[in-house]
């Protein structure tokens, strides 16, 4: 490593995963440490914002300490503090905001605040072997389902975005009402490659209209109607067999269409030959062939980051080393800001 490399350290805090990573400025990344909550969040069926924060205070330091030795530097040659300032819950996006700043402070380094939707864009880039810019950016995690028009890694305009439910949201609560557990995303694929993704014609908004936009509240009633009717009382999950796999199935098949849907119109409008694909739902096998399939099809790049790139992390805060080329330091009195202009 040249003597004049910058060591970025960053940190994640913005929902249910304490994470931090060291990257260079090229970027390298040198170590990316995740600690899940999972199992504290797993009892409530879903992230308890309280129980998120407390537990980023408890672990945050250990992960940076972790990452530091993992990268083999020492705190003292960081030159960078990153953080993920918005959006999230916001109990938990101030633990990690407060850390780094007072990191920064006492290190006297620049701080840097990034967005951690634009990071989920990023990370499609730090697996990438060439430039990724400019390119159609789809998030689609627990919180956002956002589609955007990237021109450069520090330009992005919002095309559309979810009216109500994120589409990992969807998955998580379709997961609750099939007894599937949580995080719901990957046992509904689990239950879904077992059963008949066309034994229900559930609803898909907005398929065959021009707006860039998403909903998923209806298909999450449709599957709970099908489960026990309208104006019932919410069902017992229905037991393991075909009737539960054919739901998940025809509910993913459902997700799957209307996010490759809007990605072929998003390509098709800003005319744009590059796809990048991030957030948890990313994760997704049949989301990830039917994307690649659409691409191949619209002669279009496809990137989606390996799994650990895909969900929350620090890594992804790489970002920052964009903005520090334009120097665009952060001033002490960041905020954590908990929803997206
Ligand atoms: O990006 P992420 O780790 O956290 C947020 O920023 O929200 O995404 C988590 C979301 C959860 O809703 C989870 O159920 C979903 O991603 N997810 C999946 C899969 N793996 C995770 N959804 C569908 N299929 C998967 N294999
Ligand atoms: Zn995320």
């Amino acid at each position: 490593m040249p003597m004049s490399t910058t060591y970025f350290l960053a940190l994640e805090t913005s929902c249910d995963e304490t994470a931090a990573a060291v990257f260079t400025e090229e970027p390298r990344i040198l170590a990316n440490v995740v600690a899940s909550q999972t199992e504290l969040h797993q009892r409530f069926g879903g992230v308890v914002p309280e129980v998120a924060a407390r537990a980023h205070l408890q672990r945050l330091l250990p992960v940076i300490d972790q990452a530091l030795r993992e990268a083999q530097i020492s705190l003292t040659q960081i030159g960078c503090l990153a953080v993920h300032h918005t959006p999230g819950l916001v109990g938990a996006l101030l633990v990690g905001v407060s850390a780094a700043k007072m990191l920064a402070l006492a290190l006297e380094v620049p701080l840097i605040g990034v967005n951690h939707v634009e990071g989920h864009i990023y990370a499609c880039q730090l697996a990438a072997d060439h430039p990724i810019f400019p390119c159609v950016g789809l998030v689609v995690s627990g919180g956002h389902t956002t589609l955007y028009e990237c021109a450069g890694p520090l330009q992005f305009t919002r095309l559309g975005a979810t009216l109500d439910d994120a589409a990992g949201e969807a998955f998580d609560k379709v997961a609750s009402l099939l007894g599937l557990g949580f995080p719901g995303g990957p046992a509904v694929e689990r239950e879904a490659s077992q059963g008949n993704p066309r034994a229900h014609a559930f609803p898909r908004s907005f398929l065959h209209e021009a707006r860039l936009d998403f909903s998923f509240s209806g298909l999450k009633t449709a599957v709970l109607y099908a489960l026990a009717g309208p104006n019932q009382p919410r069902p017992a999950p229905p037991p393991p067999g075909p009737q539960r796999a054919d739901l998940a199935a025809s509910f993913q098949q459902a997700v799957v269409d209307i996010l490759v849907a809007k990605c072929r119109q998003a390509l098709q409008r800003t005319g744009w030959r590059r796809l990048a694909v991030g957030g948890g739902v990313a994760a997704n096998r049949v989301l990830r062939t039917a994307l690649e399939t659409m691409a191949h099809a619209e002669k279009a790049d496809l990137f989606i980051p390996p799994l650990h790139l895909c969900t929350d992390n620090a890594a992804m805060a790489a970002l920052a080393v964009e903005k520090w080329r334009q120097q665009l330091w952060a001033p002490l009195d960041l905020d954590a800001v908990p929803t997206l202009s």
